[in-house]
Formats: C-alpha cells, structure tokens, sequence
C-alpha cells in the first residue's frame, strides 16, 4: 500500500498543509514540537480509527476551531482510493472511504500502517492494558469483523460493570452469557494472533540477537476456560466477589502475554536493549503478518525512533525495510538513509525545502 498525499486542515498544530509523498522513505524534519508527530498521528487515524496518543476529537482540533479534517489519497489493490476523517468539537466525528460515508467498522481494515513510536518500544515492561491494545489493534487491521466484535465486548462489560456497582443484579444471569461468549471469542481471536506473531516474530528476534536468542510468547487470559461455558460457570462462581468490587474481575479484559527469551520472561530478566529488540520483532512481525494477510506491504510509520535505537538496531530496521513506502520523523538528519523525500515541518507548516 502506498500513501500518495495526505492533506490536513485545522489538525491539531497544523492550519493547513498538503504532503506528498515518495513510494520509498519520507522523512519529516523539524525541530521539537513543530507538528512532525501530528501528522504520524493524522495518518495512522486512519489505520486504528482513533488517535494513538489516546487523544480526544477536540484535543485534534486545532485550538480555537471547531472543525478539522485529514484526507487521504493512497494506492491500494492497484487503484487510486481515499479516505478522510472530519473531527468536530461538538458532534461526532465522520469518516469517509472513496467519498462515501461509513461506519468505523467498515473504515477498519483499508489503510494498513505499523507503527514504532518510543512509548512502545516499552511495550514489554508497560502495563497489559498496552500488549492487549496492541494486539486489539494489529488483529483489527486484518479482521475488521473483530473491530464490531470488540465493541460488542466493551458494551456488554460497561453494562455488566453498571448493574454491579448499582447492586441492581436481577438481569445479572442474561449479561454473563453475553459476556461469556463475547469474552470467550476475544481471547480465542487474539490467542490467535498471539500464535502467528511468534511465528513470525521469534525469527526477526533470533536473527537482531546474532542467534543467541530464542523467543516464545505466551498468552495468559484471566481465567483458563475450555469454552464460553466454562466461563460462564466462573462469572457465576464469582458474582459475590464482583459484586463488592463493583466490577468483573474475570474476562478478556483482564487477559495479557508474556515474552520469554530462552525460556526466561524478559519483563523480570530482560535488559533493557532485549526488550526493545523483541518490541521491534513484534511490529516487523506484524507488518509481514498484514503483507501476508492483505497481499501488499504496510505503510511504516517509524515515530521518534531512531534517536531510541543503536546502531545495530537502527542498521536491522533500516535493512528489512528497503524498498518499502517508510515515513520518519527525525530532528536530525539520519545518515545512513541519503536518498530520501526530505519534508521539513516548522510551526505547523510543511515545506519541500527548508525555511
Ligand atoms: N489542538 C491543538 N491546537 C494547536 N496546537 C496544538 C494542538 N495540539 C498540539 N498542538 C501543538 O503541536 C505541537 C506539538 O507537535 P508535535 O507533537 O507534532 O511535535 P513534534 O514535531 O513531533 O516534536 P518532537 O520532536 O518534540 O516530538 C506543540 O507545539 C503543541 O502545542
Ligand atoms: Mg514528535
């Protein structure tokens, strides 16, 4: 997939701006707080349907305004499409795929991009809520069913959470089944994709550690259940316990994964550096995973990351991406990639030459 130009309006710091954009590596240059991050955050909206920094509609609006857009032009399935996202401060954000408008459920899954951004090179030592939106994320880009599967999940947990804490649990009996098979599936899906990443994964962390390393990863859910029954047995057994929490205490939502180097979990034993090289396998892994899925390579979007990396790690990813469309940003230039679409962003603006 390639993204040919992207433009911008009332985004965030960004006024107005049009970029375009090579088939090789885009690097976006500028000094701290210019706009460069904003403009991954513009792009990779429409790859996860939301703003990797969390952010809210009206933080992305440009401060003052009340409306902001992104448009996209990009080659997918050998044609010219387009997406865009219209934000507003006081209504719901509208999304467009080849100017036609949709659901999020039908946006998921067009604009295929990985992401290596430095919150997550930390992946490993983060919190689980992170691996599980990590892994939310890359499944949705290649099952865009499991997107409305997902929000199935977090509506029948809020509702369940809600009669809980209001003590109200007559109807109790009709959530746990719903909660049980939608729980049951989500975990199924991502235990899934957890088995292919590794696959994929352990190999890349192999060949970065010069072959001293063997990686396994291991989903760990909240509760082993054989099936949504199984589950729904534990609910039930659980409900007083829940019931003084005021929340469900079993479920995908409590699930994670663990890593393990040599049969060592690198959260406990590993170092720093060793965490960073298996975060790096995870997304390389989950670029071939969607070129395999999709039949054409992703965007890579590489934010902040080569000032993170040495360089060993900085040669790996430059070599196992040559020849694909890369967008970096960068406050200085990066040696080792000369032949590159230099855009440089200052103040919000963006300019093919610097200022
Ligand atoms: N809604 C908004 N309206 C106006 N300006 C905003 C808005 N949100 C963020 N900004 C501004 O955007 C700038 C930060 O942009 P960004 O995060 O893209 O910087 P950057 O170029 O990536 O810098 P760094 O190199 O430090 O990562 C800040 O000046 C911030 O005040
Ligand atoms: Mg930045």
């Amino acid at each position: 997939m390639i993204l040919k130009t992207l433009t911008l309006s009332g985004f965030r710091n960004i006024e107005s701006a049009r970029v375009e954009f090579d088939e090789g590596v885009n690097i976006l240059c500028g000094n701290n707080a210019q706009g460069k991050t904003n403009i991954m955050e513009a792009i990779r909206f429409f790859s996860e349907c939301r703003s990797f920094r969390g952010a809210s509609d009206k933080e992305m609006i440009l401060s003052g305004e009340k409306f902001a857009s992104v448009f996209a032009e990009f080659e997918k399935n050998g044609r010219t499409q387009t997406a865009e996202v219209r934000f507003f401060s006081e209504k719901r954000r509208e999304l467009y795929l080849n100017d036609c408008k949709v659901q999020p459920k039908e946006f998921m899954g067009n604009f295929n991009s990985v992401l290596f951004y430095p919150e997550q090179l930390t992946l490993i030592k983060n919190g689980p809520d992170n691996r599980r939106r990590f892994m939310d994320v890359s499944v949705c880009q290649i099952r865009p069913v499991y997107y409305t599967l997902l929000s199935q999940f977090s509506r029948v947990l809020q509702q369940r959470n809600a009669l809980l804490k209001s003590g109200d649990t007559l109807t109790l009996d009709i959530w746990d089944e719903r909660f049980a098979k939608l729980s049951f599936l989500v975990t199924k899906t991502r235990e899934n994709y957890l088995s292919k990443l590794e696959k994929h994964a352990a190999p890349i962390a192999n060949e970065i550690s010069g072959g001293a390393e063997n990686m396994t990863l291991r989903y760990t859910p909240s509760f082993e259940a054989e099936d949504e029954n199984d589950l729904y047995t534990e609910l039930v057994n659980n409900r007083e316990r829940d019931r003084e929490l005021g929340y469900t205490s079993v479920g995908a939502h409590k699930d994670d994964f663990e890593t393990y180097l040599n049969g060592k979990n690198v959260k406990i034993y590993g170092s720093q550096g060793q965490q960073r090289s298996c975060v790096m396998s995870f997304k390389l892994a989950e670029a071939e995973i969607l070129s395999d899925t999709v039949g054409e390579y992703p965007l890579v979007l590489l934010d902040d990351v080569f000032s993170e990396l040495d360089t060993g790690r900085r040669n790996y990813i430059t070599g196992k991406i040559v020849g694909k469309q890369v967008i970096i940003t960068s406050c200085d230039p990066i040696p080792m990639l000369t032949d590159s679409n230099l855009i440089f962003v200052e103040n919000g603006s963006v300019h093919s030459v610097p200022v």
